[in-house]
């Protein structure tokens, strides 16, 4: 069976984790790579449908209630675009994953991690990323760059940003084999350069 790489973009809002995905798509395609682009919440279909709940719904949403749509979306995305892309042999490059839910919902709304790694881990059944980029820059940065037009999530405040980013970087201290924090403070291009250097041992 073919293998596929998986490959996910993380970081705080506004830490330019996006960009930087469609930069280093543009560029495997050029390579002549086969690649697939797929983003959480989102992806396409059904995972559409609970992002916009997710990101603009304006009633009351409870912590645990955001968790679980969420971890369904993942689920949908696994099953529906991953894993088929990845037993094709594609690269895979997602915009945000399991270690969202672990920074946000964990180190951000104050759930418990144990919980979640679980609950990831029924998400995902079992599948684990090869490499996760985190795009680390200052909150107020972030926050600067995200502007005034802000979704629901965007809009809890800057004390619960300043939780996530943290987050992150204590996840990566985890996992410091398949997490790598990338200084996002830096230009696009050196920023991409960075990428491409961390990429190459895995497209080798
Ligand atoms: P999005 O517009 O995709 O943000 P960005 O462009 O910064 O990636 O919105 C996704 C939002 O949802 C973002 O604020 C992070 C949040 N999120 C979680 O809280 N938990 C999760 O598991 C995921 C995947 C995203």
């Amino acid at each position: 069976m073919k293998k596929g790489l998986f490959i996910t973009f993380e970081g705080a809002d506004g830490c330019g984790k996006t960009t930087q995905m469609n930069l280093l798509k543009d560029f495997l395609v050029k390579k002549g790579y086969d690649v697939v682009v797929t983003r959480e919440p989102g992806g396409k279909g059904l995972g559409e449908k609970i992002r916009e709940i997710l990101l603009n719904y304006d009633g009351e949403v409870s912590d645990r209630c955001e968790s679980f749509l969420f971890l369904a979306d993942r689920a949908q995305n696994i099953d529906v675009i991953i894993n088929p892309a990845m037993e094709q042999g594609k690269i895979v490059l997602c915009d945000r994953h399991t270690d969202s839910t672990a920074a946000y919902q964990g180190y951000g709304r104050g759930l418990d991690i144990k919980q979640i790694n679980y609950l990831n881990h029924l998400a995902t059944a079992g599948k684990k990323p090869d490499l996760t980029l985190v795009f680390d820059i200052d909150t107020e940065t972030s926050m600067e760059r995200v502007g005034k037009d802000k979704d629901r999530m965007e809009s809890v405040g800057i004390e619960f940003q300043k939780r996530v980013r943290n987050g992150y970087l204590e996840l990566a201290k985890k996992e410091p084999e398949r997490i790598q924090v990338i200084d996002a403070s830096k230009s696009i291009e050196e920023i991409h350069r960075y990428v491409l250097e961390t990429i190459q041992k895995y497209i080798d």
